[in-house]
Formats: C-alpha cells, sequence, structure tokens
C-alpha cells in the first residue's frame, strides 16, 4: 500500500525576541502569570515590515530544500497551512513556489486556524497515496505579530511568528501517514475569528483602527473545546488503529498552551515526556506549532516511531492523524 511518508523537515524563525519581561512593560501582566498560565517564556517576532508569511514560508523551504538534497525542480505541489498570508491573493504557496525555484509545481494556502498544518497533511498525504504525486512540500506559516493587539494581555501574551515546512514521498514499506480523523465546528465562530479585512466587513475609514482589525479569543471555552476535541480524535485515530498508548512513541499536539498539552495527556494517561513541548520559546505560531515541533525533536525520531499529531483551532477545527515516521533523525 502507498503512504505518505514525511522524508524532511526545515524551519524558519525570525530573529526578534519578545520575553514575558518585555511584555510586563507593554501591558498589565507579569512573568509568573504568563508562565503558569501557558508555560511561554518567549517569542519569535518577524520585526522587519517589508517581510511577512511569504519570506518565512520560503526560508523553511529552502532550509527543507538544502537538508533533502531535494531539486526545487521535482516538488509537484505546495500547500501551505495559514491565516496571516501576505496578501488577501495570492497566496502563499504559490510565491513560495516561485522564490525556491519550484518551476514545476503548483500551490495552494488552507486556512483552518491553527489546524492548518493538519488539515494540509491530510490533504497531501491523500495526493500521494492516489498516486496523482510523487514530492509535496507542506509548509505550516503564521506571522501572528501582524494581527495580535499589543495592548490586549488576553491575546498578545500567547502569539508569535515562525515557519516550518516538510517534504512528503510515496512510501511502500509502512512508513507515512496510516489514517486521519478531521473535524470541524462552525458554531465555534464567536469565540476566535478576526473581523475586519474580510469581505464581511471591509476596511473603511470609521474602524481602521478598531480592534477588530485584530484576533478575537475568548480563552476558556476555546481551552475546554481544545482538550476534549484533541483528545477524543486521538482516542478515535488509536482505536481505529489497534493502537495502545504503548505504541505510541510521540505525540505532536498544537502548541497553544502548556496546561492544554498537558490535559490532553493526562486525558490519555500519556507520559508528559513522549509529548512534544515547545512552546516555551515560540508561544503559539498557530499553524507552524506542529512541523516546528518535528523540525526541534528530529534528532531524537527513529525510523519506525508511531507518531499521534494533533491539532485544534478557529472555526473550530481539529483532528488527530496517526503516522509512522521514515527516518533516523540525526544525533
Ligand atoms: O491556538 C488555538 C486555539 N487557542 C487556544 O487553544 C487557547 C485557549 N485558551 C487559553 O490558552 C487560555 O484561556 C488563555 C491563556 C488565553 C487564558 O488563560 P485562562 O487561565 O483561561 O485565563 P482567563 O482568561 O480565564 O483569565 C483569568 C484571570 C482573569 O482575571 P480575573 O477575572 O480572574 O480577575 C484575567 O483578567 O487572569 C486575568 N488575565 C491576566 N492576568 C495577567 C488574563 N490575561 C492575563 C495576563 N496577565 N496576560
Amino acid at each position: 500500500m502507498r503512504r505518505a511518508a514525511i522524508t524532511g523537515v526545515g524551519k524558519y524563525l525570525p530573529d526578534g525576541i519578545l520575553t514575558n519581561q518585555d511584555l510586563e512593560k507593554m501591558v498589565d501582566t507579569n512573568d509568573e502569570w504568563i508562565t503558569s498560565r501557558t508555560g511561554i517564556k518567549q517569542r519569535h517576532i518577524l520585526k522587519d515590515k517589508d517581510k511577512a508569511t511569504t519570506f518565512m514560508a520560503t526560508q523553511a523551504t529552502l532550509k527543507l530544500i538544502e537538508k533533502t538534497n531535494l531539486d526545487p525542480k521535482e516538488i509537484d505541489l505546495i500547500i501551505t497551512g495559514t491565516v496571516t498570508a501576505d496578501m488577501r491573493f495570492p497566496d502563499t504557496s504559490n510565491q513560495v513556489a516561485a522564490n525556491v525555484g519550484a518551476s514545476n509545481a503548483f500551490g495552494y494556502d488552507i486556512n483552518a486556524a491553527c489546524s492548518g498544518f493538519l488539515y494540509s497533511l491530510a490533504t497531501a498525504s491523500s495526493f500521494i497515496q492516489s498516486g496523482m504525486y510523487k514530492k509535496i512540500v507542506v509548509i505550516g506559516a503564521d506571522t501572528m505579530s501582524s494581527i495580535v493587539d499589543y495592548t490586549n494581555r488576553a491575546t498578545c501574551i500567547i502569539f508569535g511568528d515562525g515557519a516550518a515546512a516538510v517534504l512528503l514521498e510515496a512510501d511502500e514499506e509502512g512508513y507515512g501517514v496510516h489514517d486521519q480523523v478531521l473535524k470541524g465546528d462552525g458554531t465555534g465562530l464567536q469565540y476566535l475569528h478576526l473581523k475586519l479585512g474580510g469581505s464581511l466587513n471591509e476596511v473603511t475609514r470609521e474602524n481602521v483602527d478598531s480592534a477588530d482589525k485584530y484576533l478575537f479569543q475568548d480563552g476558556r471555552p476555546v481551552f475546554k473545546k481544545a482538550v476534549t476535541g484533541m483528545s477524543s480524535t486521538m482516542k478515535e485515530v488509536m482505536e481505529r488503529n489497534n493502537l495502545s498508548k504503548e505504541d505510541i512513541t510521540w505525540v505532536v499536539p498544537h502548541q497553544a498552551n502548556k496546561r492544554i498539552i498537558n490535559a490532553v495527556a493526562d486525558q490519555l494517561d500519556f507520559p508528559h515526556e513522549r509529548v512534544m513541548m515547545v512552546i516555551e520559546n515560540y508561544g503559539n505560531t498557530t499553524s507552524a506549532t506542529i512541523p516546528l515541533c518535528l523540525a526541534d525533536y528530529e534528532s531524537q525520531l527513529r525510523k519506525g516511531d508511531n507518531l499521534i499529531i494533533t491539532a485544534f483551532g478557529g472555526g473550530f477545527t481539529w483532528g488527530s492523524i496517526y503516522l509512522k515516521w521514515a527516518y533516523d533523525g540525526n544525533a
């Protein structure tokens, strides 16, 4: 059986660092609250106003190409999960293809908020499984600093910028994506959204300075839904594939809040040391959190490891993917 295996990972993080101590000077908050309520210590911020999501996605893809010795002309398709494309159109993937010399590729973006990478990976995997395409780059990239209100302590402490990309190739030896459980529930809109700048609420002279131009989040209901959504789809995908918790080498969760991740692990009675956690250094980078985890844990990953990738985000969107890792990371 043909499956889509991840055969490489590349990441890019901008140089700018925003620490909890920096935030203490900007809003009424403190390091103790942020650390204990979220697990975040710092975030990377793209400060150069000439650059945005396409730049970071391009850098991550160039790193991936270098690491995998890939000829960019062999890339068939690029899919980017993002909610912060440089422009409303054209999309990020299309621009990345041009920037990296993927002249035979087409591409498009998937907007599924924090589940953007999960949905993109599932979509790309189906294209490989069907035999339609052979090499697909899947990117998660977000410039959250462009939509965060740095006078609102409820949201500005959480988010950061970053990008990471994986290469998907066909595998017939049992490695790669085995199964996916994807969910959505549009009634979650009220809790997490960005109103201004869409076709419903165009930017006008009157509203251009309103808080509606920034992302809105009602944190508590999102927190609860995130825990139940990620843990229930993890259970479903594990049951469907006859996997016990002992069979799972790593859980790769979306990084929104350390307490959410720990609660999900506890729901499954899963040891915390086998749950990837990078939130301390990056904050919530929306679509980029999961591939950033894979990049940072790559050296610890071994061929044959069983991974459960799980995410939850605005929409609501959520789900879990079961995959078998295809190569030994370089120690
Ligand atoms: O990424 C995809 C989806 N997003 C998520 O999954 C995020 C889900 N939500 C969360 O992670 C958490 O709800 C937050 C981190 C956003 C907030 O944490 P919380 O524990 O749910 O806090 P809260 O909003 O219930 O606020 C608790 C208290 C409030 O004070 P009172 O009313 O109890 O006096 C807030 O005003 O903490 C206060 N507070 C803060 N205090 C210091 C809220 N933000 C801050 C802050 N610093 N930055």
